[in-house]
């Protein structure tokens, strides 16, 4: 005949049972074994309670109903602290899952690649240079007389040891031709840095590619060649090209390109202020001082050179109107560009 003990007996392995489960699903076990209706085993004890003489009937009911309340709130208890805790191992496939945010290619990385994609289809290799420069790379190898005013303390970043940042790409053109022979036909894609006023279009650090090509008979047509075949493949194939007359010390004659407008075809829109011509790069010969600086015979060899600013290219491919979207990493803005 059961007793109060075999109850409380049975409420102790209940209980470690509950606190042993390490799963809802293992909580759902110990109900089904000792509270199911049919056959658990706390409660089949009670069908047994008229088989108990009448004067104990009161205390045992009792007590097994208070066992069951017992465990019932224990694993309550026990599902409320496994559904709030993180150590639960049950597997819910019905929740959300953990989304890991995946970045993106930065867009001006995403333009430097396709625009030296475009000249190694062309036959120009990539070559870089420091960041820190001296004077004599960033200006006097490349032409500046001293007074030039892009020397100027409003233009150059000056650092300590006489260095400063360069402003262009251009000096790697004069230290990849120091180290090399004739033919030379190179791209040079970096970052460089200007003090100028941050505004929607321009930044203190932006980047430029630079190209060349020196080797004997090099002539202003091969440069004509080369861009458009870059800008016809970059921009759009029908577009027309301009040479304007220009000036820069290290190129003579020198020029800048202006594309028709990719967007309206010339005929005048936002994007080319009613102009119908989009400026993209300097370029020119390069200068016979250039070419002897870095031990060049100048009357034997020749050759072109071009820049154009990376930023400036991004924002009218992709009709950005403020440059400084490139440098805030607004996760939102480099995403449209996969
Ligand atoms: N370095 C020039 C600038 O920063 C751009 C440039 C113009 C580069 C003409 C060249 C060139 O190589 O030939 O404005």
């Amino acid at each position: 005949m059961p007793g109060s003990n075999q109850i409380s007996a049975i409420l102790q392995q209940a209980l470690a049972a509950v606190a042993s489960s390490a799963s809802l699903k293992d909580l759902e076990a110990v109900d089904n074994r000792y509270l199911s209706r049919k056959n658990g085993l706390l409660t089949s004890i009670l069908k047994t309670l008229k088989d108990i003489p009448i004067e104990e009937r009161k205390t045992f009911g009792a007590a097994a109903n208070e066992a069951r309340l017992k465990l019932e709130e224990a694993i309550a208890q026990a599902q409320e602290g496994l559904r709030t805790s993180k150590r639960d191992s049950s597997l819910d496939p019905t929740l959300p899952g953990i989304s890991h945010k995946i970045g993106s290619i930065h867009p001006i990385t995403r333009v430097i690649e396709q625009i030296c994609q475009s000249f190694y289809g062309m036959g120009f290799t990539i070559a870089r240079g420091p960041e820190i420069e001296t004077d004599y790379y960033n200006f006097e190898a490349l032409n500046f007389p001293p007074d030039h005013p892009a020397r100027d303390m409003q233009d150059t970043f000056y650092v300590e040891g006489g260095l400063l940042l360069r402003t262009h790409t251009t000096p790697v053109q004069v230290r990849t031709l120091e180290k090399s022979k004739p033919p030379v036909k190179i791209i040079t894609p970096g970052k460089t840095f200007r003090n100028e006023a941050i505004s929607t279009r321009s930044y203190c650090v932006f980047h430029q590619v630079d190209g060349f090509l020196v080797d004997e008979g090099v002539t202003m047509a091969d440069l004509k060649g080369v861009l458009v075949a870059f800008c016809r493949d970059f921009f759009g194939e029908d577009l027309k090209l301009r040479f304007r007359p220009s000036f820069f010390p290290f190129t003579e004659p020198s020029a800048e390109v202006d594309i028709s407008c990719f967007l309206c075809g010339g005929k005048g829109c936002q994007l080319c202020k009613y102009e119908g011509w989009l400026e993209i790069l300097g370029c020119g010969m390069i200068d016979p001082n250039v070419l002897n600086n870095v031990g060049y015979d100048s009357e034997k060899y020749t050759g072109y050179a071009f820049g154009m600013g990376v930023e400036r290219i991004a924002m009218l491919k992709y009709k950005i109107n403020d440059v400084r979207l490139f440098y805030e990493n607004d996760i939102r803005f480099i995403r449209q560009f996969r």
